[in-house]
């Protein structure tokens, strides 16, 4: 190689470090000059064949060569160092993104924020209640007469005499008339237990809302009508109608059992409905004088003088209507937490 190869040789190395786009490449550009069969080694090899005059002159360009190299080489290897620093995790931005798991609300609980939310429109608060109750609020003051077969052992679980788990959310209604004066207008969601053997519609501890509106100004059975029209509505779908079917509670008079329109056949009769168009849902009235007297007795005043009070009361439960709601055929995977169950609402 010439004095002039050799400058030739020096300037595109050094080019060749300029133009590599990665470390995988400035490597390569390395290798090719400084690596042991690189071009470099291989110049020094042959420097005894530079006629003995050149050979002085030959000798630093190559060593200048070297020098200049390895500094280019270097200055490049700590700017890609700096440009993607060791531990820096590569964005990939073509990888289809990560799925995380939020959760899901579960069904029940759906049932109950719904229904708190929509009665929350009608000027209903939420009220809460123990589970272990009195056989007064659960039964007494709710006009249960006391050998009724609901208050047997084989119905009800009772802790002493007087102390039970509630069979019902209803002796919520007690409390809240026994502290706070009309008007009242609330809704009480909570648990509830019954000596049920569970099977796919009974569960030995389930959810019921209660709802409670008392005023001194009059309340009537059309005013009950038309809200729990309003929440079929708002809870079921637009098409929802109820009905009114006459019945009995101890608590109310008079009493109706309060039916929704099969929001599945949209009324025409299918399965879900048993062909009659109409699912049962809950049970209501008008609350019965006997227990406005129970809770002036409790207060110790008249503020809830059956002469001057009106009120309706109802109460459903929340895993019939989730079951219905979300077409869950049997209420016992709403207790086992199965994730491919729970997964489905999410
Ligand atoms: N407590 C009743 C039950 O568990 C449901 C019910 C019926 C509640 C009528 C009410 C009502 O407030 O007025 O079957």
């Amino acid at each position: 190689m010439t004095l002039a190869e050799l400058d030739v040789q020096h300037a595109r190395s050094v080019g060749e470090v300029a133009a590599a786009a990665d470390a995988a490449a400035l490597e390569q550009v390395r290798v090719r000059y400084l690596g042991r069969n690189g071009l470099i080694p291989a110049v020094v090899k042959q420097m005894k064949d530079v006629p003995q005059e050149e050979r002085p002159a030959f000798g630093k360009r190559a060593q200048a060569w070297r020098a200049a190299l390895e500094a280019a080489l270097a200055e490049r290897q700590a700017a890609f160092a700096a440009a993607a620093p060791k531990d820096a995790p590569v964005f990939d931005h073509t990888l289809p993104g990560r799925w995380f798991a939020a959760g899901s609300k579960h069904p029940v609980s759906r049932v109950i924020e719904e229904t708190a939310a929509i009665f929350a429109r009608l000027g209903f608060s939420v009220a809460d209640g123990p589970d272990i109750e009195t056989r007064f609020n659960n039964f007494t003051a709710l006009n249960t007469p006391a050998h009724h077969p609901s208050m047997d052992a084989s119905d009800t679980f009772w802790l002493t005499d007087d102390l039970l788990l509630r069979t019902q959310t209803s002796p919520v209604q007690i409390r809240m008339m026994t502290r706070h004066a009309p008007p009242v207008r609330i809704i009480t969601p909570g648990r509830t237990y019954r000596r049920d053997t569970t099977d796919a519609t009974h569960s030995a501890n389930f959810h019921q809302i209660e709802g409670l509106y008392v005023d001194t100004a009059p309340v009537s059975l059309a005013d009950l009508k038309s809200t729990l029209a309003y929440f079929a509505k708002e809870m079921m779908g637009s098409e929802a109608g109820v009905r009114f079917r006459p019945h009995f509670f101890p608590f109310t008079e008079p009493s109706v059992e309060v039916d929704f329109s099969c929001h599945m056949c949209k009324g025409s009769g299918c399965r879900v409905c048993k062909m009659s168009g109409w699912i049962e849902i809950a049970g209501a009235g008008m609350v019965d004088p006997r227990v406005y007297e129970h809770v002036n007795r409790a207060r110790g005043d008249e503020a809830y003088d059956p002469a001057k009070v009106y009120g309706y009361a109802f109460g459903f439960g929340v895993e019939r209507v989730a079951m219905i709601k979300y077409g869950i055929p049997d209420i016992r995977w709403l207790y086992e937490n199965d994730m491919r169950f729970l997964e489905q609402l999410a």
